[in-house]
């Protein structure tokens, strides 16, 4: 039977991690997974999660199931971190979920299950795992208009022109900010003319909210996702702790849905606790409680949020030295974008040819669009990563 399998085509990013663990030179540089790392190239425990691991290690006096929705002080703190009071929490329901990941899933599904014919609209280009979620569920996938190759930035016009297609029902994918793999985003007045564009045509909002606090700050971040939760009747949010927790392995995620009133609430609320009992049961405990454990302890909050933000800072610092590096090196203003960019990527808009000349030449690994991880640019090494790709151009 298992003859019958169909060969399965490599996740571009995951397949990166492997080919750069084979390389075997001394001088070779990741700039692939959207994985922090610190200036040593390490990807360190964040304090205020070593001592919430220490406390729950301590206190935990049992393993016994939690609940179908995972943890609730966990799916209440997340709630309260991204939509803030942007909409009334009688209208929230929210579910722990097996990483960012775990979190589109379910709520993809829970899309299918309200309406199998509606198209979902994803950025062109968005994280490839979106379009691979719903291909695998079969379900309508439509693309807007999103970045502007020639100024590697947002082109806006080409979006909204192609939001106005979209049908009443369908539903409208947007990365709450730090958008991945481009780093660049709309501001704060464009979310609102989405907002707008999203109510009168009907569309369902979803918002997939991966790097919180990577971009402009913790409260920043969230401008978009708010004015949306403000404006619309419905609205789906994939939450993710991996980037701004550090947690990537433990898979702490989580779905939130906002329904019209309180009676749909409670039908979100037990569709998305039957998704979780039909996929996996119950949601992995322990990187959700460390969470919890730090949102409600101030000191630890506040340690969390202050290494986050030195985190932030430190990728706007080589966003900066990268931009001028390349000022430099290609005596242009080409590359000045990337200081403009926020969050964890930039697509440096190179040809896939230039890419993989500048694997095979240089030992630099990026995706094959041309996205890198801003966090694992070398300080120390800029200029000679700015040489390569004025090299290579
Ligand atoms: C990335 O885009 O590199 C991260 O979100 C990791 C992943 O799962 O792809």
């Amino acid at each position: 039977m298992l003859e019958n399998l169909k060969e399965q085509a490599p996740d571009k990013i995951i397949e990166l991690i492997g080919l750069y663990a084979a390389d075997t030179r001394a001088n070779k540089l990741d700039l692939g997974v959207g994985v922090y790392k610190d200036a040593k190239g390490n990807t360190p425990v964040m304090r205020a999660v070593k001592a919430a691991e220490a406390q729950l290690l301590a206190e935990q006096d049992t393993k016994k199931y939690v609940g179908l929705l995972g943890d609730l002080s966990y799916v209440d703190a997340i709630r309260d971190l991204i939509l803030g009071d942007s909409v009334a929490a009688g209208r929230v329901c929210g579910a722990q979920e097996p990483g960012g990941t775990g979190a589109i899933r379910q709520l993809f599904e829970l899309i299918k299950a309200a309406d199998a014919g509606a198209t979902v609209w994803i950025s062109n280009p968005s994280w490839p795992n979106h379009e691979a979620i719903l291909k695998y569920l079969g379900m309508n996938i439509g693309k807007y208009r999103y970045f502007d190759e020639a100024s590697c930035g947002v082109d806006f016009a080409g979006m909204k022109a192609d939001l106005e297609g979209a049908a009443e029902g369908d539903v409208l994918l947007l990365h709450g900010c730090c958008h991945n793999p481009t780093g660049a985003n709309i501001t704060s007045a464009e979310w609102a003319e989405v907002a707008e564009i999203a109510l009168a045509q009907k569309l369902m909002p979803m918002i997939d909210i991966a790097y919180q606090g990577f971009g402009d700050g913790l409260e920043d971040d969230t401008a978009g996702v708010r004015i949306m939760a403000a404006k619309v009747p419905e609205m789906l949010v994939a939450a993710s702790c991996s980037k701004n927790f550090g947690l990537y392995r433990d898979r702490v995620g989580a779905a939130l849905i906002i329904s019209k009133d309180e009676a749909a609430t409670a039908l979100s609320k037990a569709n998305i606790a039957g998704l979780n009992r039909v996929n996996f049961s119950f949601p992995p405990d322990h990187g959700a409680k460390v969470v919890s454990i730090i949102m409600n302890d101030d000191a630890l909050r506040a340690d969390w949020a202050s290494e986050l933000e030195d985190m932030r800072l430190s990728m706007l610092d080589l966003r900066q030295g990268l931009a001028d590096a390349l000022r430099r090196e290609t005596n242009s203003d080409r590359f000045d974008f990337i200081a403009e960019h926020r969050g964890m990527f930039s697509r440096l808009g190179l040809s896939p040819e230039q890419v993989m000349q500048l694997r095979s030449d240089h030992a630099i690994y990026m995706v094959g669009d041309s996205r890198v991880n801003i966090a694992g640019l070398p300080k120390a090494g800029l200029d000679s990563l700015a040489k390569a790709i004025a090299s290579v151009i």
